[in-house]
């Protein structure tokens, strides 16, 4: 298992707007260029409407690349997955705060399987259901888009809920990686780092790009700079 980063601000791609065809290929170039984090989009036609791809695809592109694989579940009874997915060797698996009756336990079976875990909340979800979780988790994903696509327009209220997550995580003195996807480029990258987000997940801006090298040196460039006010 890889250990998760603490160098933070930086970009996760998302491999969702990548050719599946060509997928070993798109992960490779992007990875060429430096990304050492890529975030799966596991959808499953229920919790959001598309269907993408489940733990084989994650198996098989594994043992090409030194890289974090951090697994976004977008699922029903994502604890009914989380073998399938430490076997197919992603480092940490998301689950939503929607999808789990019982949050607490799928957390802890993601940590039996030896694999850091994450929470994630949609745009419509407060902060404040975090309270009790925040504390065992290693990252909290903010949703700045509704999720089950890529190329969505940003929601500018994530920044408001950076804010108050950082609170939460000041209030319990605790630290879980801060991340946030959807909608993320050149053009609110450095506010959001600015604001706390540590792991900006990219999807469209880097593989929708005429560039798609170019668009991830640019993004990671709009987050390494200084922020001056
Ligand atoms: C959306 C996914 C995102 C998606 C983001 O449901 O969770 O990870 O790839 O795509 P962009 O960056 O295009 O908004
Ligand atoms: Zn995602």
């Amino acid at each position: 298992m890889n250990k998760i980063s603490r160098k933070v601000p930086f970009i996760a791609p998302s491999i969702l707007s990548a050719d599946f065809g060509n997928i070993r290929n798109e992960i490779k170039r992007i990875h060429d260029a430096g990304a050492r984090w890529f975030h799966f989009d596991v959808m499953d036609g229920a919790f959001v409407p598309p269907i993408t791809f489940g733990a084989e695809l994650v198996k098989s592109v594994r043992k090409d690349f030194e890289a974090y694989f951090d697994v976004h579940l977008m699922i029903h009874n994502p604890d009914q997955h989380i073998a399938a997915f430490k076997d197919a060797g992603a480092d940490m698996i998301s689950v939503h705060y929607e999808t789990c009756q019982h949050l607490h336990y799928v957390v802890d079976q993601i940590h039996n399987h030896d694999m850091d875990a994450g929470v994630v909340i949609n745009p419509a979800t407060p902060v404040s259901v975090l309270s009790d979780v925040v504390a065992l988790v290693d990252l909290i994903l903010i949703m700045s888009v509704n999720p089950g696509w890529g190329g969505q327009r940003f929601i500018e209220q994530t920044y408001q809920k950076i804010s108050e997550l950082k609170q939460l995580l000041a209030f319990k003195q605790t630290q879980p990686l801060i991340q946030v996807d959807g909608g993320v480029s050149a053009a609110n990258a450095a506010r959001l780092t600015a604001s706390g987000a540590q792991v900006l997940v990219a999807g469209s801006t880097i593989y929708k790009a005429d560039d798609p090298v170019a668009a991830y040196h640019e993004l990671s460039g709009k987050i390494t700079r200084p922020i001056t006010a």
